[in-house]
């Protein structure tokens, strides 16, 4: 009942696709969405060829199934690492930036789909002008960084009146009643960040995964704060981690060790308190959708795949609408 044109362009079995967190979205969880039916997905920002070529093959040992891989432009310096992906992943995806067809061929040719997270109607245009397989409309109750700036069932309609790509929407989609709704909008599947922060093979450090079990939605706040590394780019954390971060008096807030190397985190900078993470956790960028409300327990990727995609072939079975 769930097959939609993204779940057969991509050929993966239910349209729900894990946001490409870095450090948050590990292997682990990338290849359970994706083995549970989803599309998994890693984040390749900051990342060296090699490394990012390590990163993929990791999640290739864990799952026979389509993955993908997300490039932030803040972050994407080198053309190599788009080649890599798209020779070892199925799905190559950028965001924040306007869509560019220079980068959407590159990541073609190596042989990949290609997708953009968008926030506007123009940007989903521009998208599919740019020869997009498929884009990502992401409303401003999203978690994580936003592109968006309304709400998400006002843009989907604005965007699936505008292309002929497959959509797929994003933004405090944690239900399986969200979920539902937006297939019934037109959406080919839906895009989850924050429910997954809390999957049990997620990367998130376990004060981040508290704070999500114990928040709601209106916990969370759009706000320019954590600008460090990348200014001018709204994102939705948790509250409290904003006043826990003004609350510290260093401007080194803890460290981050990857690929054997330990670096300094400065006050309001943008990673998210992961594994890797040490220091003042709670004064990190603890980033969360208004989907919040549904973190609820910790349970394993594919727990939350069937939930959501159960849940909503029951409530479109029994829609009398
Ligand atoms: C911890 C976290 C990190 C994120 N990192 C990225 C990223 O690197 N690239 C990206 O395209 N989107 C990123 N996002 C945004 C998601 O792609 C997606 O739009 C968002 O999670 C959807 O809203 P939700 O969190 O309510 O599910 C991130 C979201 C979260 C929660």
């Amino acid at each position: 009942m769930l097959n939609t044109s993204f779940t057969r362009l991509v050929g993966c079995e239910v349209p729900i696709q894990l946001a490409g967190m870095p450090m948050i979205a590990s292997p682990q969880l990338a290849a359970a969405v994706s083995n549970a039916g989803g599309l998994g997905m890693v984040g390749g920002a900051r990342l060296t060829p090699e490394a990012l070529g390590q990163l993929l093959d990791s999640v290739s040992d864990l799952t026979a199934r389509p993955f993908g891989v997300n490039f932030i432009m803040q972050f994407h310096e080198n053309p190599a690492c788009v080649e890599v992906a798209a020779a070892k992943a199925r799905v190559v995806e950028f965001f924040y930036a306007a869509p560019r067809a220079d980068l959407v061929n590159l990541a073609h040719r190596g042989g990949a789909l290609v997708s953009w997270q968008v926030g506007s109607r123009d940007e989903a245009v521009a998208a599919e002008q740019a020869g997009c397989d498929f884009i990502i409309a992401q409303g401003v109750e999203a978690g994580g960084h936003v592109r968006g700036r309304i709400g998400l069932l006002p843009l989907l309609g604005e965007v699936l009146d505008a292309v002929t790509c497959p959509v797929v929407a994003a933004g405090g989609i944690g239900t399986a009643r969200a979920f539902a709704a937006v297939l019934a909008a037109g959406a080919a599947g839906a895009r989850l960040g924050t429910r997954f922060v809390a999957a049990a093979e997620s990367g998130a450090h376990p004060q981040y995964v508290e704070k999500l079990l114990a928040a709601s939605a209106a916990d969370t706040v759009y706000t320019e704060a954590f600008s460090v590394m990348w200014p001018n780019a709204p994102h939705r954390v948790l509250r409290s981690c904003v006043a826990a971060a003004e609350a510290v008096e260093d401007e080194v807030v803890g460290h981050l060790t990857v690929f054997g190397q330990t670096i300094p985190l400065l006050r309001f900078s943008v990673p998210a308190p992961s594994r890797a993470t040490s220091g003042h956790i709670e004064a990190m960028a603890m980033y969360a959708g208004e989907s919040v409300s549904a973190v609820t327990r910790v349970e394993p990727a594919a727990d939350i795949v069937r939930e959501m995609v159960g849940g909503a072939e029951a409530l479109l079975r029994s829609s009398t609408v």
